[in-house]
């Protein structure tokens, strides 16, 4: 196994490292104060082809492997995770599912436009009372001949009013149980579609997250993905690579806040001398460079194996699972290292010790990463 990168890929870890620090990091407290989506950021970022980094280049994309992709998400969640998850969802759900499983009509439509930027996608399974128990769906799509009919309610969508491709999972037999749920993708604007209220969250707060209400939204059978039942193991599926790059952002909110609680320690003194000059302090950021170091370990393991072709449902649930637990010890040993400046706002290190919260939540949460984990272990 080579650990080495390879020209391209710090290229682009390079160039996302530049860009975060060039156009992410003004404004990023304003942005998480103000609940403001970084509209203008993720359109750039489009541009500059960070939305569909995999996606293959005769769909828009830049062809580039998972490898690549951590990478620069790992650049862009230390200064912005709000930015991150925008461009984890729409590379890793949206782009990466529609271009494994749609139809050549739907990659035509749908997926040149996701893969620039030019349309945002969302990823639409969780639902008031079906978040980890994703099987119990709620939302309905009716088989009406050429068309279903969807009613229901989603919760908790990412890119949920930015967006403008929706992928959306409903139970169209519900004695098939998860083998009747189908994926379906509903655009904006289609009548009867609504985009419900915002949430208040701790952290990501520049996210735009948003439930979601269908009502009697005709959606064309051509925009169903794969056979008829497919799509419980669409979104499974989906999820496994989804994995992949929140365990990255994770892996980049923790080091992104290491590297400030260095960059702090070298430059504040107490005791009449540096933070870094005190043991204590060296423990700490020993911990947390070893912790940091086997979390990328993890992720660049799961990437290769999916660069590979490989089966890496067990390695990125591992990946998420350690990525989001050491982004919690990580992210909060820096705000101590900080003392009375981690918790404020100014210094960044309280705003990522919030943002990493969430990573132990979404795209399963850990409990089901072990539950993926375990299956895997003993099937
Ligand atoms: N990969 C592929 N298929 C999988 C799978 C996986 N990781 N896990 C389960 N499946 C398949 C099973 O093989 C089974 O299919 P068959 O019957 O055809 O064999 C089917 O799914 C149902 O599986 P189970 O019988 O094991 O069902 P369960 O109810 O016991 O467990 C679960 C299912 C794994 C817990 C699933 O509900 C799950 O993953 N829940 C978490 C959902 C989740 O991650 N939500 C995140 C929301 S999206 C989001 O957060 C995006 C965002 O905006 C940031």
């Amino acid at each position: 196994m080579n650990f080495e990168l390879t020209e391209e890929q710090l290229t682009v870890q390079k160039a996302a490292r530049d860009f975060a620090q060039t156009e992410l990091l003004p404004g990023v407290i304003e942005r998480d104060t103000e609940q403001k989506f970084p509209a203008e950021q993720i359109k750039k970022m489009g541009e500059l082809g960070f939305l569909g980094m995999m996606t293959d280049p005769k769909y828009n994309g830049g062809g580039m492997d998972t490898i690549s992709y951590v990478l620069a998400m790992e650049e862009i969640s230390k200064i912005d995770a709000s930015a991150s998850v925008c461009m984890s969802v729409n590379n890793s759900l949206v782009c990466w599912g529609l271009e494994r499983f749609g139809t050549e009509e739907q990659k035509e439509k749908y997926l040149k436009k996701l893969a620039t930027g030019e349309s945002i996608g969302a990823f639409c399974l969780s639902e008031p009372e079906a978040g980890s128990d994703a099987t119990s769906q709620r939302t309905t799509a009716e088989d009406k001949g050429d068309y279903y009919l969807l009613n229901g309610t989603k919760n908790w969508i990412t890119n949920g009013k930015s967006a403008s491709v929706y992928l959306v999972i409903a139970q169209t037999h519900p004695e098939k149980r998860h083998k009747g749920i189908n994926a379906l993708i509903v655009e904006r604007g289609m009548p009867g579609f609504v985009v419900g209220k915002k949430e208040d969250k701790m952290g990501i707060r520049g996210s735009d997250t948003h439930s979601l209400m269908f009502t009697d939204v005709k959606v064309p059978k051509a925009n169903r993905i794969g056979e008829d039942g497919f799509g419980f193991t669409f979104a499974m599926t989906t999820l496994n690579g989804g994995r992949i790059g929140i365990a990255s952002q994770a892996l980049g909110i923790a080091s992104g806040a290491y590297e400030l609680a260095v960059k702090y320690a070298k430059e504040r003194k107490a005791f009449g001398k540096h933070l870094s000059e005190h043991q204590a302090i060296q423990f700490k950021l020993a911990d947390m460079a070893t912790k940091i170091n086997a979390a990328r370990l993890l992720v660049w393991q799961a990437a290769h194996l999916k660069d590979q072709k490989k089966d890496f449902v067990k390695a990125a649930a591992m990946a998420k699972l350690f990525a989001s637990q050491i982004a919690q010890e990580v992210t909060t040993e820096a705000v101590q290292i900080h003392g009375g400046y981690g918790y404020v706002k100014e210094f960044h290190v309280e705003r990522l010790m919030r943002d990493a919260k969430i990573t132990q939540i979404y795209e399963g949460t850990t409990e089901i990463q072990k539950m993926v984990i375990s299956r895997e272990l003993l099937k």
